[in-house]
């Protein structure tokens, strides 16, 4: 007899605890080959499911969704959707969700690792090393700049950019907000154009909205502090990457350090060879604990929709 257990596509394996949730309680096809699944494959494995578990490089668009007539719930393992069509989803009646909260710590811990990599030039410093370029001690030699006493500029007041600013202190900081276009601005608020002009370094911590698009362009990063430095841990899309490469090339900002980018795994060619700035593969929410646990959140918002009940972390 066939089984009446919902099924549900996994488009990458997950930790064994969360995988034994699922398996449990749902007939579940896991796309298990290096890399992302091809988008075809996507659309064609979704024909006769129930449930989507999807990953940030999985795009479900309208048309994906049209060819899963069945689909009840998406559940994203991550706290970003710009890779689903929320809007096209819940015109079909199915839920999406995402993981929010679980993540936050671990993307706010590896802003502040990429912040002292790029003001304390650890990552030039390693590659100087490495290349037997090291001539010794020097008084002057590889000086960085100090954090005590500047201001960090946070774009985005959810939970991660919450939780920098909350670590600020700890390192002589003073953090401010932009503050939205619209209300009243609170104590630790400065307008966007401020906060461009005042800050020695800022940290982006927005989602990606169509609106949010390149909000750091050639005009921005010409605002900022020529000794300021930039840090992107939300999405690569907010900054025009070529116009943070002639920033950099020119001078016209000190440094920045990236963990996303505009085309994913693609990096603007120009960045590669400049000194000040540092470049790594996407790692915000990378930590054994972290990423466990958001794939056992997606998992439970699966089941629940799935059994009819409520998601936890809805969109
Ligand atoms: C997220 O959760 O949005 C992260 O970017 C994925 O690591």
């Amino acid at each position: 007899m066939p089984s009446t257990r919902p099924r549900v596509l996994l488009t990458r394996r997950i930790p064994s605890s969360s995988f034994e949730l699922i398996e449990h309680r749902c007939e579940v096809e896991v796309y298990d080959e290096p890399g992302a699944l091809p988008p075809d494959q996507l659309k064609a494995r979704l024909a006769d499911k129930d449930g989507l578990i999807s990953v940030v490089t999985d795009k479900v668009t309208a048309e994906v969704l049209d060819a899963a007539p069945k689909l009840k719930v998406v559940a994203n393992i991550a706290v970003g959707y710009d890779n689903i069509d929320v809007a096209a989803a819940k015109a079909r009646g199915i839920v999406v969700t995402n993981t929010p909260d679980v993540l936050t710590e671990s993307v706010a811990e590896l802003t502040w690792g990429l912040i002292f990599a790029i003001t304390r030039r650890l990552v030039e410093g390693d590659r100087l090393v490495r290349r037997g370029a090291w001539k010794g001690w020097a008084l002057d030699f590889m000086l960085a700049s100090a954090l005590g006493g500047k201001q960090l500029g946070i774009i985005g007041r959810g939970r991660i950019g919450q939780s920098v600013a909350a670590k600020a202190e700890a390192f002589g900081m003073h953090a401010v907000f932009a503050a939205r276009r619209s209300g009243p601005r609170g104590p630790d608020e400065v307008s966007f154009d401020e906060l461009l002009v005042g800050s020695d370094v800022i940290s982006i911590h927005a989602p990606m909205t169509p609106a949010n698009r390149h909000l750091i362009d050639r005009k921005a990063l010409a605002r900022m502090k020529r000794t300021a430095f930039l840090i992107n841990t939300a999405r690569g899309p907010i900054v025009d990457e070529e116009g943070l490469a002639w920033a950099l090339k020119e001078r016209l900002i000190a440094g920045a350090a990236l963990d996303v980018y505009e085309r994913e795994p693609e990096v603007t060619a120009a960045l590669l060879s400049l000194e000040n700035v540092v470049l790594v593969p996407h790692l915000g929410s990378a930590t054994r604990e972290t990423r466990t646990a958001m794939a056992d959140l997606a998992v439970r918002n699966a089941i629940a929709v799935l059994e009819g009940q409520p998601a936890f972390t809805p969109l």
